[in-house]
């Protein structure tokens, strides 16, 4: 089932973006999940917004100013412990963090939740919830390994940003779509993954 065929989603998707390399990754999901009109509540790392910086052309906050014009759309401060997103009363879809570093990595496996994206990702595990982690590191040590694992065995979706050289993508922003749908996808979203493979036979 594509969801174009307009599936109605209540509850949000919470994105976390943390300090990582690849906050395009954090930008396109953003974007995708509210052009199929899913709400999305973000939250980001200090950290995260050094690295845009160093990544994106759009300043962080002119990106949040356009998100915040559509009104699926909300995002709250890393320290905003009393956010909805803070407490497992607040009905979500789940949460991807995105890209994610591995210190947030760390600081959920071991129950930190010292700002709202751990807090929320940690609310995630406690409820039962889906949560994808795409971590960006490499090489990746064996703290990052064990963290990692630990997450898998209780559930948790572990997707590094890694390209899909099978498919012969061409450039960035194909490997990018590619990355993103494929985490969407592992939130139990249907028709992320379809639409894609579709958009990739067109361009064979
Ligand atoms: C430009 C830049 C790129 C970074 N890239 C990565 C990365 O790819 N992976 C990673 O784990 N940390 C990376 N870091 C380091 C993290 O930002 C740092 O560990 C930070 O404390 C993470 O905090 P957070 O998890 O709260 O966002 C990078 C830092 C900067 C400034």
């Amino acid at each position: 089932m594509s969801t174009d065929n307009k599936t109605k989603y209540k509850d949000p998707v919470v994105i976390g973006i943390s300090g990582a390399s690849g906050s395009i990754l954090a930008k396109k999901t953003i974007d995708i999940l509210l052009d199929k009109d899913i709400p999305v509540v973000a939250t980001c790392s200090s950290a995260a917004r050094m690295v845009w910086q160093e990544e994106m052309d759009e300043s962080f906050q002119s990106t949040v100013s356009r998100w915040r014009e559509n009104p699926n759309f909300s995002f709250y401060m890393t320290g905003d412990l009393k956010s909805p997103i803070a407490s497992g009363t607040t009905p979500t879809l789940g949460m991807i963090v995105t890209p994610c570093s591995t210190a947030t990595v760390g600081a959920i496996a071991h129950g930190i939740s010292s700002n709202l994206l751990q807090r929320a990702a940690d609310v995630s595990i406690k409820e039962g919830r889906k949560l994808v982690l795409v971590p960006r590191e490499t090489p990746l040590s064996a703290i990052h390994l064990e963290n990692m694992l630990s997450l898998a065995r209780i559930g948790v979706t572990i997707l590094p940003p890694e390209p899909a050289f099978y498919l012969r993508q061409q450039n960035m922003e194909d490997i990018v779509d590619y990355l993103v749908a494929k985490s969407i996808d592992a939130l139990g979203l249907p028709g992320f993954m379809e639409d894609r493979l579709r958009y990739d036979r067109r361009t064979d």
